[in-house]
């Protein structure tokens, strides 16, 4: 007799990459922030290429913490919820030159 086999599913869970890869980071800010960051969100936010990174980290930090935003900001929360520190600061050199 053929002894039970039980198959268990590799189960790909999408972990926070630890090394954070802004491009990837970046491709769904793209949509409303522009390629390269130069369009204003929905007409709404800041030339965010325009920042200064302290004033983008800042901005991203209170965006997660209520602290920060304007009459759209409940827009941003979800978008910065899952970025880690390494994550904001790696979108924060692929954007601000
Ligand atoms: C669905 C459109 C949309 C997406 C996607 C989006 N944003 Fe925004 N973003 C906005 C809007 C609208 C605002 C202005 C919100 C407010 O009223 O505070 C904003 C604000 C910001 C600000 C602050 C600028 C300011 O005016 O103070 C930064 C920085 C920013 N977004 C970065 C990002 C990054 C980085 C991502 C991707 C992780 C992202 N956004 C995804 C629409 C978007």
């Amino acid at each position: 007799m053929r002894g039970l086999h039980v198959t268990v599913a590799a189960l790909l869970l999408s972990t926070t990459v630890a090394l954070a890869d802004a491009s990837a980071l970046y491709e769904k800010c793209a949509v409303c922030h522009g390629a390269a960051g130069e369009k204003s969100g929905l007409g709404k936010s800041k030339i965010i290429k325009d920042m200064s990174k302290a004033d983008f980290i800042a901005s991203m930090k209170g965006y997660q913490d209520g602290s920060y935003g304007g009459p759209m900001k409940n827009l941003m929360a979800p978008q910065v919820k899952a970025l880690s520190e390494a994550d904001i600061a790696a979108l924060a050199d692929h954007i601000i030159k």
